[in-house]
């Protein structure tokens, strides 16, 4: 195949969900993927990225960033081109947009001059470190303390599975203002070399990625690193997750892709009982339900980006929805097409195998599947 020549079966790209400016950001992102070789060394990407200028989908255009305010269409379509080729892009990709994302959606002036140029340059590297070892899917549990005093806030607690713990040059950070659940948590930005924050521990998971342990000890940062106001902690991330957690379920499908295509290509030249694979029913039946699944899953992917980019206040139960569907289906179509490969299917490297691998931590970060299903059927009943 060309370097340029988009992948087999994009023709999503053409629904009306589209105009021809994510199409030729299409062509830009997939050029990139094609002309990189693999690198499991996730320092590499977003510097990669940041050259290129894909990561300018993850700013505002006042610094530095290709649109007015943040694409989700655009996110979306990078993720699934990027995921489709190497999952420690999408990742790297994902991170400069969620790890900036509260700065970008409710930082001040001065915040967003400070950080959000270097993230879209891919200079400086994001976090967001929400989750804690006693909450995770539990948000209003988390027991991170951010006292104040004077013109500063002295940060205590630890933070559990954060992505780039190591790498980032500044997490925004989720603690505790007051004792009164979801209203008591407040958001911080932390610079990486702040006295009293470290790095603990590594976290080694089923496919690469940097995530790891944070721990802070009585860290002073300038009370003008709070990102909103006390107290407006828990919307902050809940905001910033109704803007990424599509974008999830586009990654999703761009595993699901890459699996799909290689299962497919496979069961043509495959053969057996002198027939190719293809030709035998039960093949067709998995080709036609990864086919469908995959589609539906763009459908509601692209669904909850264009309500956003379209003005919805809220997408919550349509990023939900895109995200446990899509997440759900990728892992399936994932299984299916290591179940088409037979023995070479299990084999370390093998594109099935390693698409089966890298899909399984989507139906858990950024909201466990069982926690989106909730947040669908809440949304249903709450309307009764
Ligand atoms: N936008 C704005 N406000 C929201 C909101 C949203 N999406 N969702 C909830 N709120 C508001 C509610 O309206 C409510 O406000 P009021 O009290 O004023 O009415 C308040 O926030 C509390 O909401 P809930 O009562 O629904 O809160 P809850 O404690 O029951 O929790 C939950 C809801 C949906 C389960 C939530 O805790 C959740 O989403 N959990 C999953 C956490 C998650 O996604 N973690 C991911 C970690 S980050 C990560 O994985 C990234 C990475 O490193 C790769």
């Amino acid at each position: 195949m060309p370097a340029t020549e988009m992948p087999a079966r994009s023709g999503w790209l053409q629904w009306p969900f589209f105009d021809e400016q994510h199409r030729a950001f299409a062509e830009h992102v997939h050029a990139f993927a094609s002309r990189m070789g693999e690198s499991d060394n996730a320092a590499d990407w977003a510097p990669a990225l940041g050259s290129a200028g894909l990561l300018r989908a993850c700013v505002p255009k006042a610094y530095g960033g290709t649109a007015a305010r943040l694409d989700v269409r655009s996110l979306c379509i990078a993720r699934e081109l990027l995921a489709n080729s190497h999952a420690l892009a999408d990742f790297a990709f994902a991170m400069q947009g969620l790890g900036a994302g509260p700065v970008t959606l409710f930082g001040t002036p001065e915040q967003q001059q400070r950080y959000l140029p270097a993230v879209g340059r891919g200079t400086a590297i994001a976090a967001f470190a929400l989750s804690e070892e006693a909450a995770g899917s539990d948000v209003a549990a988390i027991e991170m303390r951010a006292q104040p005093e004077g013109d500063e806030y002295v940060l205590s607690g630890e933070k559990m599975w954060i992505s780039n713990a190591g790498l980032a040059a500044f997490y925004v950070v989720f603690a505790r203002t007051a004792d009164t659940g979801a209203k008591g948590l407040s958001a911080f930005i932390v610079d990486a070399d702040t006295s009293g924050f470290e790095v603990t521990r590594r976290i080694d998971t089923i496919s690469p990625h940097p995530l790891g342990a944070l721990k802070f000890n009585a860290c002073r940062i300038p009370a003008g690193n709070r990102i909103g106001a006390e107290g407006e902690g828990f919307k902050i991330a809940m905001a910033t997750l109704d803007v990424f957690r599509s974008t999830v379920g586009a990654a999703a499908n761009g595993f699901a892709a890459r699996a799909m295509d290689a299962a497919v290509k496979h069961v043509t030249a495959r053969r057996l009982f002198g027939q190719r694979l293809a030709d035998m029913q039960l093949t067709q039946a998995k080709i036609a339900s990864m086919a469908t699944g995959l589609d539906a899953s763009r459908l509601l992917v692209y669904r909850a980006a264009y309500a956003k980019d379209a003005g919805a206040a809220r997408v919550t139960r349509e990023a939900a929805m895109a995200k446990w569907h899509a997440t759900e289906t990728a892992s399936k179509i994932a299984d299916d097409a290591v179940q088409l490969f037979g023995g070479q299917g299990v084999v370390r490297g093998n594109v099935a195998e390693r698409a089966y691998r890298d899909i399984r931590a989507l139906r858990i970060y950024e909201g466990a599947s069982e926690i989106q299903q909730i947040v669908i059927a809440r949304s249903i009943l709450e309307a009764q």
